[in-house]
Parts: structure tokens; sequence; C-alpha cells
């Protein structure tokens, strides 16, 4: 037993520095959410053209362009719920498009509901700067 003791001790440090990690960035880094979980359908630059893209019915949508398909205002309200997802938005998402309120809550980096909302903000707040003037 006495070798799990040395091996749980050398994992603690192992781990240290990622659970430190970890709180640092409770403030939520958008950027990098947004390329763990989004990137893979929307593509690291957001346009829609990640290396799964062309497996769905209908092409994750080209983020960058959200503005510019709202009269030129950020629909920041809309992205938040199409984000979120467990409130459907008519015309926006749909079934390929996950859940991510309902990810993010099972995360135990966003266990409660304050913090699947701030970590869905950051993301609403990355993708703006995103976006695409003409
Ligand atoms: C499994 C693939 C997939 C992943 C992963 C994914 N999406 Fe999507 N997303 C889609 C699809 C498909 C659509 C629907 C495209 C459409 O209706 O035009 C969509 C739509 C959206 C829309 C609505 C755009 C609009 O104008 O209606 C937003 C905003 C969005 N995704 C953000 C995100 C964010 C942020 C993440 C990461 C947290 C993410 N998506 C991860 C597939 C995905």
């Amino acid at each position: 037993m006495k070798g799990y003791g040395i091996l749980a001790a050398a994992l603690i440090v192992a781990l240290t520095p990622v659970l430190r990690g970890a709180a640092q960035t409770s403030a939520y880094g958008g950027a990098n959410d947004f390329n763990a979980y989004c990137a893979s359908c929307h593509g690291s630059s957001a346009k829609g053209d990640g290396p799964i893209a062309n497996s769905f019915r209908k092409k994750p949508a080209d983020l960058t362009k959200l503005s510019l398909r709202n009269n030129g205002v950020y629909p920041a309200d809309m992205v938040f719920k199409t984000i979120d997802g467990r409130t459907p938005v008519s015309g926006h998402g749909g079934p390929d498009m996950p859940t991510w309120g309902d990810v993010f809550v099972k995360s135990s980096e966003s266990s409660n509901a304050e913090a699947v909302r701030q970590r869905i903000d950051s993301l609403v707040k990355y993708l703006e700067t995103l976006q695409d003037k003409k």
C-alpha cells in the first residue's frame, strides 16, 4: 500500500499546475473553450469550416458573419441562447448543434448555473471579437 501513497503524492504534484491553471481561467477563456469545443465544427477561425463540418446535413454556421447577417448589430442574446441550447432559438442552431448549457453544467469547471452563464458569456464575447465588418 505504501507504493500507492507515493503514487498519489506524485499524481498530486503532477496535477497541481493543471488544477491551478483551471482555477486561474475561472473567468473562462472564451478562446480556449472555442478551440476545445467549437472549432471541430465551426473551424478555428469560426468560418464554419472545421474538420468535421461536412458531416452534417446543414453546415455549421460561419460565426464571423453574425453581425453582418443582423444588420451590423452583434446579436449577443441570440448567440448566448443558441450556445446554451436549452431554450431552442427558432432558425438558429438545430439538431446538430450541441446543447452546451447541458454539457457545461456537467463539467467540473462550471458545475453551477452561474458558472455556466459566465462560461457561455465568455464565448459570446470571444465571438464578438471575430465579427467581419464587411
Ligand atoms: C458537432 C458540431 C458543432 C459543434 C461542436 C458546435 N456547433 Fe455550433 N452549430 C453547428 C451547426 C450544424 C449549426 C447550425 C448551422 C445553421 O443552422 O446554419 C450551428 C450553429 C451555431 C450558432 C448559430 C449561428 C446562426 O447564425 O444561427 C452559433 C452561435 C454556434 N453554433 C456557436 C457554437 C459555439 C460557440 C460552439 C462551441 C461551444 C459550437 N457552436 C459548437 C454545429 C456545431
